[in-house]
């Protein structure tokens, strides 16, 4: 998979793609990154890429035509991809929106920065915009590795167990269930017998109880679209419980 990531300030993206499993993915041609300085397309004097908002207001709003010739320099016209702008005001990020990314074999992702970029970059150059949540952060860098990670960990082959990224948290519609490594006892804290039993059944069994269980202590609504089962639902209610629809 192929990323162009249009930022300006390309620098920061370096050490976290070269880090783990970003970086192995990349040795072994899962995923390939290109990043791009946005003023190198800028043409005037000081590589002007951002300027004062039509009709007064106070920040500054990222120019057009730098980011249009960067795109189409590097992409082509039209671009043969997605173009994704990275903004508190797009769709929000989840599992679901990760899963239907990595179906595409490229993606460019266009970080702004500053107040906003020129309403016409959205109308006529991106194709889609993702928010990373309900808060603002200076510029769609951070958000465009959020994406990159998200993605990447769900591509054939990149995470060494490939039915890993199938129990995540929020790919099975729950939070996880509780994870136990050795030592069994450590500082008087014990694992729960299960777990040492060798039944399987009884693991798995435990295992969707405690996702479950999890998930209606931290994150109720995700029982609303959750896949349930009948007796999903009964543990649940032994917990206290209540559908919405009953
Ligand atoms: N840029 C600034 N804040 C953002 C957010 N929450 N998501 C995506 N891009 C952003």
């Amino acid at each position: 998979m192929r990323f162009d990531i249009f930022s300006l300030f390309p620098e920061v993206f370096d050490s976290y793609l070269n880090t783990s499993i970003l970086k192995r993915a990349q040795d072994s041609g899962a995923l390939d990154v290109h990043t791009y300085n946005i003023r190198d397309w800028a043409t005037d004097k000081h590589h002007t890429t951002d300027d004062t908002p039509y009709g007064g207001g106070g920040g500054m709003v990222m120019k057009p035509e730098p980011l249009f010739a960067a795109i189409e320099t590097v992409l082509g016209d039209p671009p043969p991809c997605p173009v994704i702008l990275l903004t508190p005001q797009g769709r929000r990020f989840n599992q679901d929106i990760a899963f239907e990314l990595a179906n595409h074999d490229r993606l460019a992702l266009l970080c702004g920065r500053y107040e906003s970029v020129d309403e016409r970059i959205r109308q006529h150059l991106v194709t889609d915009s993702i928010s990373i949540g309900d808060y603002v952060l200076t510029g769609g860098e951070l958000p465009a590795l959020v994406l990159v990670d998200a993605v990447t960990r769900l591509l054939p082959g990149v995470l060494g167990d490939p039915d890993a990224a199938m129990d995540d948290s929020h790919a099975t519609g729950l939070l996880e269930y509780p994870h136990y490594t050795r030592p069994p006892e450590f500082r008087n804290w014990t694992i729960p017998d299960v777990l040492l039993s060798g039944n399987h059944a009884e693991i798995d069994r435990w295992r969707r109880q405690e996702a479950l269980r999890r998930t209606l202590n931290l994150r109720p609504d995700l029982l609303e679209t959750a896949d349930l089962q009948e007796d999903d639902i009964a543990y649940l209610k032994s917990l206290g419980y209540t559908p919405k629809n009953s």
